[in-house]
């Protein structure tokens, strides 16, 4: 090689590099120059790397040329790289750009379901009547959920709540109603007692439109001293109001149950048909909403309570058929049935403040 043969080889090598990365127009081109030029197999890497071989009056020429040549296209190769790359993250990020005026998707929300809507407005109802909501335990024992309401195993009336056992010699049931939360809130708080107990019951029974296996009950319980039935009549009629409205009457009917004495059956006028009766009251133009009565001295006794000092009242109501009675369903396996349609309804439906 003489020295016009290296000389010419890099200025050649120079002029196709400079000529090739001007007209290169996106990246891919960019890294395929550095490739072809500056890479472990590139044209001018490879020259450099044949220095051994060129005579010793070129050999400086050309080293000195070709390095000179890998610095210079190196900074070209990094000016052209920076810009190239910015220009394409600008392009990105242009046709990526979110147009913030367009109207969202909108996020498919659940809400609560009828039976928690209408335990949380019990509560509030109940709150401004000086009533404490508490919870109790679903899986009950026999001890709580008949024997200390006065129905010991022999007695008949141990039969009327279909119970369902969770084990065979039946000391463990799901509980058939809330009533033996009353026990266990008076064995642990002396009166005065102001709660109500909301919550999930069972019975072993056959469903139908006004009957379920599963249901929710909220049970009430008021102890103090001079506690009369004209308390009970007075917390539910205002109950009635609360949830019906001022025109609603409402019902007593002697009823039997062993816990309390008096016993009554509460019923409110059907507010479908305004009492002249419907298909939701069954004509009989009245909805009976649970049982209630006197807490029974023995029930009292049973938890230490003194009943010459004491008395009290309680009341045990279907949630359910509250909601039904209200909004006029007609058939209580809805509220189960997991049918989205019918539980969107309420949703929707705007809940209305107690009426104070
Ligand atoms: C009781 O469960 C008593 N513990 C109520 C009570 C409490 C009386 C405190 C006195 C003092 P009963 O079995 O009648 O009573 O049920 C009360 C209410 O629960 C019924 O009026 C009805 O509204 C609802 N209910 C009863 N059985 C079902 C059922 N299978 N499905 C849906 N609701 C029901």
């Amino acid at each position: 090689m003489t020295i016009m043969d290296a000389q010419t080889t890099i200025d050649d090598i120079r002029s196709r590099a400079l000529g090739e990365i001007d007209a290169a127009t996106d990246l891919n081109q960019i890294l395929a120059w550095e490739r072809a030029f500056l890479g472990p197999k590139g044209e001018l890497t490879l020259f450099l790397r044949g220095l051994g071989s060129v005579s010793a009056d070129q050999r400086p020429i050309a080293g000195r040329g070709g390095n000179a040549l890998k610095i210079e296209l190196g900074e070209v190769w990094n000016t052209r790289h920076a810009t190239m790359a910015a220009e394409a993250l600008d392009r990105r990020l242009a046709e990526d750009a979110i147009d913030v005026t367009l109207p969202g998707r909108p996020l498919a929300t659940g809400s609560s379901h009828p039976v928690s809507r209408m335990i949380d407005e019990l509560s509030e109802i109940f709150a401004l009547l000086g009533f404490q909501t508490v919870f109790g335990p679903e899986i009950e024992t026999a001890h709580y959920n008949f024997d200390l309401l006065n129905i010991p195993a022999d007695h008949p009336a141990r039969d009327v709540w279909d119970t369902i056992h969770v084990d065979l010699p039946g000391e463990i049931v799901l509980r058939t109603h809330t009533s033996p939360m009353q026990a266990r809130i008076m064995e642990k708080i002396d009166p005065p007692v102001r709660v109500i107990v909301p919550g999930r019951v069972y019975r072993y029974e056959a469903q139908d439109a006004s009957h379920e296996w599963m249901f929710h009950q909220l049970e009430g319980l008021a102890v103090d001293r001079h506690i009369t039935m004209a308390d009970l009549k007075g917390t539910l009629a205002e109950l009635a109001r609360q949830l019906f409205g001022s025109d609603r009457r409402i019902r007593f009917r002697c009823d039997f149950f062993p816990f309390v004495e008096p016993g009554v059956d509460f019923a409110v006028d059907c507010a479908i048909c305004n009492g002249k009766g419907c298909r939701v009251c069954k004509g009989s133009g009245w909805l009976e909403m649970g049982g209630a009565g006197m807490v029974h001295p023995d029930v009292l006794r049973g938890v230490g309570y003194d009943p010459d000092a004491y008395s009290g009242f309680a009341f045990g109501l279907g949630v359910e058929r509250m909601i039904m009675m209200r909004s006029g369903v007609d058939d209580l396996r809805a509220f189960a049935g997991n049918d989205l349609r019918f539980l969107r309804q309420f949703a929707s439906a705007a809940q209305a403040p107690p009426h104070i």
